[in-house]
């Protein structure tokens, strides 16, 4: 019996190290992530990533919107997804907050949000489906380039001290 339950706790412990079944494990400390995951790690305090995040689905959401856009012919959706993709006025709190963000995350999104722009632009005055595409396609390398680099991770704690909660 006392075997046993020794070698359940052994058991139970080695189950709890192991992070993946293809091996990897976690690196300790806050960084939160495996040995297999080479992302550079973006900490921000908790409230700034959920909005990244949100902003992140906000993207995917205008993406689909542009498809649907041009699978039917409709100029107007292809730049109504497009526009909803804009940048959204930041609080002191989250320009504070992404002061951490590298020079290369920061340049991936201007030219994300560049590109959605034109795309607007170009339906707005109702050109051709391949240059939009072409311009989606550009625009996407973005969005893959950013993924396959970073990812965001939150400050021990869940918060910087020195910011409030906008
Ligand atoms: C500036 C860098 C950057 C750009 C540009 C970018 N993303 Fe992201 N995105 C990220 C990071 C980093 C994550 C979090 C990944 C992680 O932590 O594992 C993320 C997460 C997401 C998520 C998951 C959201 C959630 O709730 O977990 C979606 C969906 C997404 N991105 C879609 C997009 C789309 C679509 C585009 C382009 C139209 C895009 N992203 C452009 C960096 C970027």
């Amino acid at each position: 019996m006392k075997i046993a339950v020794i070698a359940l706790a052994l058991f139970a412990s080695f189950a709890a190290n192991v992070y993946a079944s293809d091996g990897t494990v976690p690196i300790a400390g806050p960084k939160n992530t495996t040995v297999a995951d080479t992302r550079e790690t973006v900490v921000l305090p908790g409230f700034e990533r959920d909005k990244i995040l949100a902003s992140m689905r906000r993207f995917l959401k205008g993406t689909q919107q542009v498809i649907e856009g041009l699978a039917s012919n409709d100029m107007k959706m292809v730049a109504q997804g497009a526009r909803s993709t804009s940048p959204q006025p930041l609080s002191k709190a989250s320009l504070k907050a992404r002061e951490n963000c590298p020079k290369g995350c920061n340049e991936l999104c201007e030219a994300m949000h560049g590109g959605f722009d034109s795309i607007a632009a170009e339906a707005e005055a109702g050109k051709n489906k391949q240059v939009i595409l072409e311009k989606l396609s550009g625009t996407l390398q973005r969005c893959t380039a950013c993924h396959d680099t970073y990812r965001y991770d939150m400050r021990a704690g869940n918060e910087l001290p020195a910011l409030e909660k906008p």
